[in-house]
């Protein structure tokens, strides 16, 4: 079983990684399950653990420039806005990648994506560790990401070696992911950084797509991503909800007449995105926990975080 490390055995963590082991910590978004980045035996535990096809590239996560400056061969002016205004933060830049990183992080493309979290544990951990730590979201393959050191340790407490209890993560979501194209920012996955954001620094297409190419280049596998074992479906209106002891609800701010189902999670009574974002797969664990026939779930506002959501949704409830 993995370790339970406390906020200030950070140096055992960097210990174990600096070693080849792996640690899941925390970050600001969800918690990442890290290997050293640049030793390719950690990094192949890492999708053994996961039990994640080998295809899935990795994010990078960095403390300092001088990091950065080691994994990738350019920087164009657009990423470095980026990077100025978003760094740390729940951004992933995705730039072409030099030869210090192994071709396993990256699936064999021939771009990285790096995000440098802003969370003191996940900084402290890379600094400490005094190398670049590879991390997806400490989850098994397809499942929910955890947003708790207990989440982590349901999932994958017997696959690894520790995991850095930082609490509850702040911001709820994975980062966004984008790439630059030109003067376009292309989003290729929807996270903690909102659109609206981004469009205030340049030009903004969305491909999210992408990482449905990704998922289907291997067969088998579908583009089913943070997904509960229990069937879920969307609505639009609770009135056409069937009611009943096995049906559990995930709602935005308000469910009418909520004594007719099992369980009810709400998200945030005070209608915020950021809040609902944050309790999301928390949420979504607990419902998924209980025992339900069906998890109903209601869309969010198409904005800010609620894009973000409502992909999750939409992932979640596919088949
Ligand atoms: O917030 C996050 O991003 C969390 C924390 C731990 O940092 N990490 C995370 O990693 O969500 P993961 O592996 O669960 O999701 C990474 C996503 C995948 O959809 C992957 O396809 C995309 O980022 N990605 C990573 N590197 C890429 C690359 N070189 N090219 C294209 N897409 C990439
Ligand atoms: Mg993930």
């Amino acid at each position: 079983m993995a370790a339970l490390l406390k906020s200030d055995e950070i140096a055992v963590a960097a210990d174990l990684l600096r070693r080849g082991h792996l640690v899941a910590f925390p970050t600001e978004t969800v918690y990442g399950l890290g290997a050293d980045a640049l030793n390719p035996g950690a990094v192949a535990r890492v999708f053994e653990a996961k039990g994640r096809p080998s295809f899935d590239p990795l994010i990078v996560h960095i403390s300092d420039w001088d990091m950065l400056a080691d994994l990738v061969t350019a920087i164009t002016p657009l990423e470095r806005r980026l990077m100025q205004r978003c760094w740390p933060g729940p951004l992933t830049i995705v730039m072409p990648k030099s030869s210090t990183v192994p071709d396993l992080v990256t699936a064999g493309l021939p771009r990285v994506g790096v995000r440098w979290p802003d969370h003191a544990i996940a900084q402290r951990l890379i600094t400490l560790a005094g190398r670049p730590v590879a991390a997806p979201s400490a989850n098994r393959f397809g499942g929910i990401s955890p947003t708790t050191a207990e989440h982590v340790l349901e999932q994958l407490g017997d696959r690894i070696d520790a995991v850095i209890d930082g609490g509850p993560c702040r911001v709820g979501l994975e980062s966004t992911v984008v790439e630059v194209r030109g003067d376009t920012i292309v989003v290729l996955r929807l996270g903690g950084v909102t659109v609206e954001t981004l469009s205030r620094i340049a030009e903004v297409e969305i491909d999210v797509a992408h990482v449905d190419k990704l998922a289907q280049s291997a067969p088998g596998r579908l583009s089913r991503h943070y997904a509960p074992a229990t069937h879920l479906t969307i609505t639009k209106d609770w009135e056409q909800v069937p009611a009943g002891a096995d049906v559990g609800v995930l709602s935005f701010r308000h469910v009418p007449n909520s004594e007719r189902f099992g369980q009810v999670e709400i998200l945030s009574s005070s209608g915020s995105l950021v809040e609902a974002a944050t309790n999301f797969f928390a949420a979504l664990s607990r419902l998924d926990a209980a025992g339900l026939r069906l998890i109903v779930a209601e869309r969010f506002p198409d904005e800010g975080l609620g894009r973000a959501l409502n992909d999750r949704l939409e992932r979640a409830s596919r088949r």
